[in-house]
């Protein structure tokens, strides 16, 4: 497991957006899994306004790591998000995206996405295997939508599973550990003193670490990009 220390939410982005330029630059093809909530938004601002000539879009997949199980109109849908930060900004055909149709039914959604990822992407380990899968932190040390009281997502041999947010009850569909921890490169962004406590108890294996599951990713594959304030106690 490697870090990167940059000194702001900025610079965080550009150095993950210098690394996918890379990759793109490398392959003919890469699958990436997106995060969504507020981290990834400046990232993809960045690469809207910045890295249009750095990128060869029409290289690029894009997936989700989780969705929220609301229509793709709605402001909670991280696809939403994505479309308006950076989709609607470049020259990419609906093909290359592959949406969580989050006005479905959840399970049968859940069904359908680890369908659609096993026809598109290689299988390596027995499980399907994306280029890169972008990763945020919750407060409360979940990623993608393994939350600490859906631990068993960690496991779940399923490509996707459905979870439920502790607090707002909102359903999501998330990649579930096992195809997570198969990704070529697995990225947190993580910046903010919000996330400061989690990042520490995690680096250093303080308390009940374990119980947060983003703590759960840690093999060779991984690379937490950091800004000052998540890596201040590191
Ligand atoms: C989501 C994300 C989720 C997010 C963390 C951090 O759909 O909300 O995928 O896992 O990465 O909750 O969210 P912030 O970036 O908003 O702190």
């Amino acid at each position: 497991m490697k870090t990167l220390i940059s000194q702001d939410p900025l610079s965080t982005a550009q150095a993950f957006a210098d690394f996918l330029a890379q990759k793109v630059s490398e392959n003919d093809m890469v699958h990436i899994a997106l995060s969504g909530g507020s981290t990834p938004k400046i990232l993809f601002e960045l690469l809207a306004d910045e890295y249009d000539e750095d990128i060869d879009w029409e290289k690029l997949h894009f997936w989700w790591g989780d969705e929220r199980c609301v229509p793709p109109t709605d402001n909670d849908s991280n696809y939403k998000m994505t479309k308006e930060l950076l989709f609607d900004a470049i020259s990419i055909k609906d093909a290359q995206i592959h949406r969580v149709l989050g006005e479905n039914e959840p399970q049968d959604e859940a069904k359908r996405y680890g369908e659609e990822i096993l026809k598109h992407l290689p299988t390596v380990n027995g499980f399907p295997q994306f280029d890169i899968i972008m990763l945020g932190m919750g407060g409360d040390g979940h990623t993608a939508s393994i939350f600490p009281h859906e631990m068993s997502l960690l496991e779940d041999k399923a490509i996707c599973g459905v979870a439920k947010h502790p607090e707002s009850g909102q359903k999501r569909v998330t990649l579930n550990g096992p195809v997570i921890n198969n990704a070529k490169n697995i990225c947190f962004l993580v910046t903010g003193e919000g996330k400061t406590e989690k990042v520490n108890e995690i680096f250093h294996q303080k308390e009940d670490y374990l119980s947060y599951p983003a703590a759960h990713f840690n093999g060779q594959n991984v690379v937490w990009y950091l800004d000052d304030s998540a890596a201040r106690m590191l």
